[in-house]
């Protein structure tokens, strides 16, 4: 009845046309995001994937804290560390020039430190790891962060080629059958397949034929992440 009324009338589907169209792209990616992280939870849940949550560019912790909640809503039997990695106060910066973005710049995405640790602290199992990914946590620096735990999820949000292979280089060793790996801007830098985070994971999976994964689930506006199947 309502698709009869809504098919003859310009009016109602400009209204709902004008609907869709008000709500901000970021704003439709971020609920992707929380949907696609509680999707990660809850499949290494039911597949008894042990292990940490591992999230690289966390800004002001909103996805840190989706993840955190979609893990305590389930009443989980499984007990998970969440590493959360960055810059905070120093934003983005390019160690490499090929890293350079109109919308990722130097600089851009500053959040405060002392902020997100207050956000976190009724949290013990987080853990905030404040510095450049590639002082944190480059050429086998980072062990003592996680001690003997290993990757159930683990997800790459800061955008550049150049910490998005840090950051996968670093968890390599922690990768297990089961892990998600999200990847954000999947589709950035025109699609450049040597670029980006998707550039830094094309690479990886190349440099490292002994890991296979397979797609796990598209989310948002270009967020695409994999199930590990064997290390
Ligand atoms: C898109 S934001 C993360 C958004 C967050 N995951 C969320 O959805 O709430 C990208 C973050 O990556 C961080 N970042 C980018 N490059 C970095 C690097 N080399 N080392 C540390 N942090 C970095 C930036 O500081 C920024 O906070």
């Amino acid at each position: 009845m309502l698709y009869k009324i809504a098919k003859n009338s310009a009016f109602l589907q400009n209204l709902a046309v004008n609907i869709a169209t008000s709500i901000h792209p970021s704003i439709v990616h971020n609920f992707g995001k929380i949907e696609m992280i509680k999707k990660a939870i809850w499949n290494c849940e039911l597949e008894e994937v042990s292990g940490g949550y591992f999230e690289f560019g966390i800004y002001e912790g909103t996805s840190l804290y989706a993840a955190v909640k979609a893990h305590k809503k389930i009443n989980s039997k499984i007990s998970r560390n969440f590493y959360g990695f960055d810059s905070f106060d120093d934003g983005f910066k390019y160690f490499d020039k090929r890293d350079i973005h109109p919308f990722f710049k130097e600089g851009d995405f500053i959040s405060s430190y002392e902020k997100v640790k207050k956000r976190f602290s009724k949290f013990p199992n987080v853990k905030l790891i404040k510095g450049y990914f590639e002082e944190t946590v480059a050429n086998g620096k980072g062990a003592d962060i996680h001690g003997k735990d290993k990757c159930a999820i683990l997800f790459i949000d800061c955008d550049l080629m150049n910490p998005a292979t840090v950051a996968l280089e670093y968890a390599k060793p922690l990768l297990q059958a089961g892990t998600i790996i999200i990847i954000d801007d999947y589709y950035a830098y025109k699609g450049d397949e040597n670029l980006g985070t998707y550039g830094a994971f094309h690479k990886f999976l190349h440099n490292h034929p002994n890991i296979k994964a397979r797609e796990f689930s598209d989310y948002g506006y270009g967020g695409k992440s994999f199930i590990v199947m064997k290390v």
